[in-house]
């Protein structure tokens, strides 16, 4: 069960109540004299929260510092809903109320969200001991959420939420098949539009790299392209979202050195969920933008005819590559994928990846590492989308000098470069194939966590789905 979150006027009945306040005048009122001489001490020493609770019955304050800058104030706030969270659950709380006294007017949605994205659990396939949270519901005053807020807030956190579902699908279940079925199912559901290509299409298109990737599989890979045009579009050209979609990764023939490498490799599919959870938010907003989402899908495996080191693979632009580790696989059917989107004369193209160990050594799962052609004006845009969601971005560059290291000697260019730069060669590479304003994501450390971390969970994050649609919201 996931957390239900509904507006109510009167919130100061409910058993559990959360309070968000600035400054102590906020709880003065209905704490005794002795809890709020214990909150204010708890509020001097600069703690997230505190608590008081008697006979089942709780008051939670989330003590925000008004001094810190805007976006860490609404971080602070979501990161508290995740210890209140686990509070409420721990004294099986069922229902909670929220109130914002605090003077900063958006805390509300932060600490809603926070705590919606923290409720999030994965119990498909779980028969025994199963521990579904028992706060199912958060009663939001009138006064802290307006009726606006709190639809876009019920759809943007299950976009994340639906792509997080997408990655924590096992490969026994989501193949490049049944992840077309999903997107169909959620084009209905929310209004964009679905073409699936079938492997016979795609080699009428000439989709060298992803049918090469594909060589080793026993399933048929498939193009998926989703498409949101509302009637009055902003922008003539259409924005492009591009997703690799590696249902599942064991490096091919170059196969991922085991044991524990490959035990996350089902969320080699995190950019294509990136792109439906986007897809997905903006058409259920019905922002008025045109955004087609372009999904290449396929597993990776050795096989008997799996493609093999020294193979030269046209791609769809004509383009030779040599293939020197048939685990740099992304990149192949990416290069396709973003010489597909030139059909569309795009305004701008991103792409979003869980591409490289390199950009996940380089700076964790805190972050994702961004590079690309577009301008700078668009990359502060994107950065401030990634400072009002707290979705962290790094930009890598993207040299000239680069481009040597994936120069071949057989080929135009080979699909490794090396060891050194590995996220940027990797950048280098899909640079190629692109002949627009354009910026690749490698999400490979952002996507998916061995370890939780607060309201962004274990395992799937979900991560760039809110970026992005703040990003769209605002283009
Ligand atoms: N899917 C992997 C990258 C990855 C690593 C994702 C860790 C999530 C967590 C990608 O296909 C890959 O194997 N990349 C290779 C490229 C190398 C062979 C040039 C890598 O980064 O090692
Ligand atoms: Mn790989
Ligand atoms: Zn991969």
């Amino acid at each position: 069960m996931s957390l239900k979150v509904q507006l109510a006027k009167n919130t100061a009945a409910a058993s559990h109540r959360i309070i968000i306040c600035d400054k102590a005048s906020a709880y003065a009122g209905f704490l005794s004299k002795e809890d709020a001489a214990q909150a204010k001490a708890a509020f001097d020493a600069k703690q997230p929260t505190y608590q008081s609770y008697s006979g089942g019955k709780s008051v939670t304050l989330v003590m925000v510092d008004n001094t810190r800058p805007e976006f860490k104030l609404k971080e602070d706030t979501r990161r508290a809903a995740y210890g209140v969270v686990k509070f409420l659950n721990g004294q099986k709380a069922g229902e909670a109320s929220l109130e914002n006294a605090a003077a900063n007017k958006e805390l509300g949605f932060a600490l809603a969200e926070g705590a919606i994205l923290s409720s999030y659990q994965f119990l498909k396939y779980k028969t025994k001991e199963v521990k579904p949270n028992t706060l199912v519901k958060l009663l939001v005053n009138e006064n802290s959420l307006s009726k606006k807020e709190l639809e876009e807030l019920e759809i943007i956190t299950k976009a994340n939420l639906i792509a997080r579902d997408l990655i924590n699908e096992p490969l026994s279940y989501l193949t490049a098949e049944q992840l077309s079925k999903e997107i169909v199912k959620l084009g209905k559901d929310a209004g964009f539009k679905v073409e699936v290509f079938n492997k016979k299409k795609i080699e009428s298109l000439k989709m060298g790299g992803l049918l090469a990737v594909n060589r080793g599989s026993q399933r048929p890979p498939t193009f998926n392209i989703l498409e949101y045009k509302p009637s009055k579009a902003k922008n003539k050209k259409p924005f492009i979202l591009v997703g690799k979609g590696v249902v599942y990764d064991t490096g091919g023939l170059s196969l991922k050195p085991t044991p524990n490498s490959m035990d996350m490799m089902k969320c080699d599919m995190g950019g294509a969920a990136t792109v439906i959870g986007t897809m997905y938010a903006i058409a259920k907003l019905k922002l008025p933008i045109h955004v087609v989402g372009l999904i290449p899908a396929t597993d990776n495996r050795p096989g008997e005819d799996a493609y093999v080191p020294g193979d030269v693979v046209t791609m769809m632009n004509g383009m030779n590559v040599e293939v020197l580790n048939t685990d740099a696989e992304g990149r192949m059917i990416l290069g396709d994928a973003l010489a597909y989107a030139d059909k569309y004369k795009p305004e701008l193209v991103f792409d979003f990846a869980t591409l490289t160990g390199s950009a996940k050594a380089a700076i964790s799962g805190l972050a994702t590492a961004y590079m690309g052609t577009a301008s700078d004006e668009i990359k502060k845009k994107v950065e401030t989308s990634s400072k009002n969601t707290h979705e962290r971005l790094v930009e890598f560059p993207l040299w000239e000098e680069y481009a040597p290291l994936i120069k071949s000697d057989v080929a135009d260019i080979k699909n490794v470069g090396g060891p050194d730069a590995g996220a940027i060669t990797a950048g280098k590479f899909l640079e190629c194939f692109t002949t627009y304003p354009w910026l690749h994501f490698d999400i490979a450390g952002s996507a998916y966590l061995m370890a939780e971390d607060n309201y962004r969970g274990k395992y799937a994050t979900g991560v760039g789905v809110r970026l992005m649609v703040d990003f769209i919201k605002n283009y």
